[in-house]
């Protein structure tokens, strides 16, 4: 057995696999997001160990004797977010999540110095770690001075189940101090931030033992003592990881809280200026690209909260067959954006409501303005030099039929939809607690599900889209004068 333990922004799940890959039990505790001022994110980090003992406390409830034949553990969680712990272990404050907008003067400033494209082949971005720092030691001086480490939210959960502070290289390739091609800490960039690497993690490789259970937490949730804790992965990586998305020519689009639109890479690719995250992969010697897209499900959660109707509710309302874009447009920059823009100060918008504009009319125009993110995101990764030839959709809005006819639609790419099981992060991180038990072949273990349906593009409807993506490109430079 192995366990998969997926720190989400949502909420923590436990997924349990036997030694065929085959999801044995899965469990999960909800968390809660708090945003005490617009642009602020931020979590409790203790409160992702009270969700973890409670999700992996549910599944010992029903696969007691299973969890006492854990081999390996596999990590995964929610990026980016600054961890700031004290010389006793203890968090100093809130962490400071992937989604939180308020350091981008301090992002501009970094990202101003050549040096950290250079080094991270990324831009830095408001929601990336390194900025995060800077804002602290700015308006928290006396937090900033107690930094002893900086971790990353899952290997905040490593130190409570291992006792040592280490992180991998997919998860750490997005703080803006990892020099990403050589898949080290950059002393330069730690200093540019006045930092310096005794406060930052050991480094292993995802599949690689990154610490080993300790024998207290070990008794509390019923799993063996000193079994080996796999480095594991940011959940981007994770998930691609779960999708078998390891190698060249293999990409998903991933429609969670964020949108992600991510492609495997055998080297590294970085392209800054087209606003392409590129990281590396959870496995040795690979990387990946992706373009990020901030609100993509969270813009249907927002529209359930303001209406008052659940998700799946308000896509029902759609229908099952495509139909030509509606009049409304909606830019989904609830957290302002990453990918292609870069602009944290931008907010959503509806452009064309007329008094015909019922609830379906936002909603629609809510799934074809997060599909026009990913068109962005597509014409970002293709200047950043990767192709894509189709997609596989995951994440709980690909759960929306319409939705995905939309998303082929627009992107004009086949989308693959995978049998159904669990193929999300929390799956790949058991499966590199796998490979780090048994020393396995990623290869032999990371390997893509099964086409369960392929959605093709709607032809007789692509005019139409690409006329209303012209539209949705053209309203970007307008809103932001406007709201400048
Ligand atoms: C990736 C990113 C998000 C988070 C969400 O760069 O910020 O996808 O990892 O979980």
């Amino acid at each position: 057995m192995y366990l998969g333990l997926d720190l989400g922004t949502s909420s923590v799940k436990a997924l349990l696999i036997d030694e065929s890959q085959a999801a044995v039990g899965s469990a999960s505790a909800d968390l809660t997001v708090q945003r005490p001022h617009p642009g602020w994110s931020e979590q409790d980090p203790d409160s992702w160990i009270a969700a973890t003992r409670a999700a992996v406390g549910a599944l010992a409830r029903t696969h007691a004797n299973e969890l006492s034949k854990v081999r390996g553990i596999g990590l995964s969680g929610h990026m980016h977010g600054a961890t700031t712990i004290d010389p006793a272990g203890k968090p100093i404050r809130p962490c400071i999540l992937w989604n939180d907008t308020r350091s981008h003067v301090e992002a501009a400033a970094l990202d101003h110095d050549p040096r950290f494209r250079k080094l991270t082949g990324n831009i830095v971005f408001p929601g990336f770690t390194a900025p995060k720092l800077k804002w602290m030691a700015e308006h928290e001086a006396e937090n900033f001075a107690r930094v002893s480490k900086v971790l990353l939210p899952k290997d905040y959960l490593r130190l409570w189940l291992c006792g040592e502070a280490i992180s991998e290289m997919s998860d750490s390739a997005g703080t803006s101090w990892l020099d990403v091609g050589a898949r080290a800490w950059s002393d330069e960039l730690l200093a540019a931030t006045g930092l310096d690497r005794s406060q930052m993690p050991a480094l292993v490789e995802g599949s690689e033992r990154g610490g080993s259970l300790r024998a207290e937490v070990a008794s509390e949730l019923g799993l063996p003592a000193g079994i080996p804790i796999a480095g594991g992965a940011g959940d981007n990586a994770a998930s691609a990881c779960g999708m078998g998305t390891i190698a060249d020519g293999r990409a998903f689009a991933s429609l969670g809280t964020s949108g992600v639109l991510f492609a495997a890479n055998n080297r590294y690719l970085p392209n800054p200026d087209s606003a392409v995250h590129a990281f590396c992969h959870a496995l040795p010697e690979t990387w990946h690209q992706m373009g990020v897209i901030l609100s993509a499900t969270d813009s249907l959660n927002w529209l359930s909260g303001v209406t008052g109707t659940d998700p799946a509710h308000l896509t029902a309302e759609l229908g099952d067959s495509l139909t030509a874009p509606g009049s409304v447009l909606f830019l989904p920059y609830l957290s302002g954006e990453r990918t292609p823009h870069n602009d944290a100060s931008i907010r959503g918008s509806f452009v064309g409501l007329g008094h015909e504009s019922d609830r379906a009319a936002l909603t629609r125009a809510v799934v074809e303005g997060v599909a026009f993110a990913f068109r962005d995101s597509l014409e970002a990764l293709a200047h950043a030099g990767t192709k894509l030839e189709r997609v596989t959709a995951i994440g709980g809005g690909s759960r929306s039929h319409y939705w995905l006819e939309v998303l082929a639609t627009v992107l004009g790419l086949p989308v693959d939809i995978p049998e159904s099981g669990d193929f999300g992060a929390a799956f790949g991180a058991a499966r590199l607690g796998l490979i780090a038990a048994e020393n396995a072949d990623p290869l032999d273990v990371c390997t893509p599900p099964e086409t369960e349906q392929t959605i093709q593009a709607n032809g007789e409807l692509s005019a139409a889209f690409d006329e209303a993506y012209g539209k949705y490109r053209a309203l970007y430079p307008a809103i932001k004068g406007a709201m400048s």
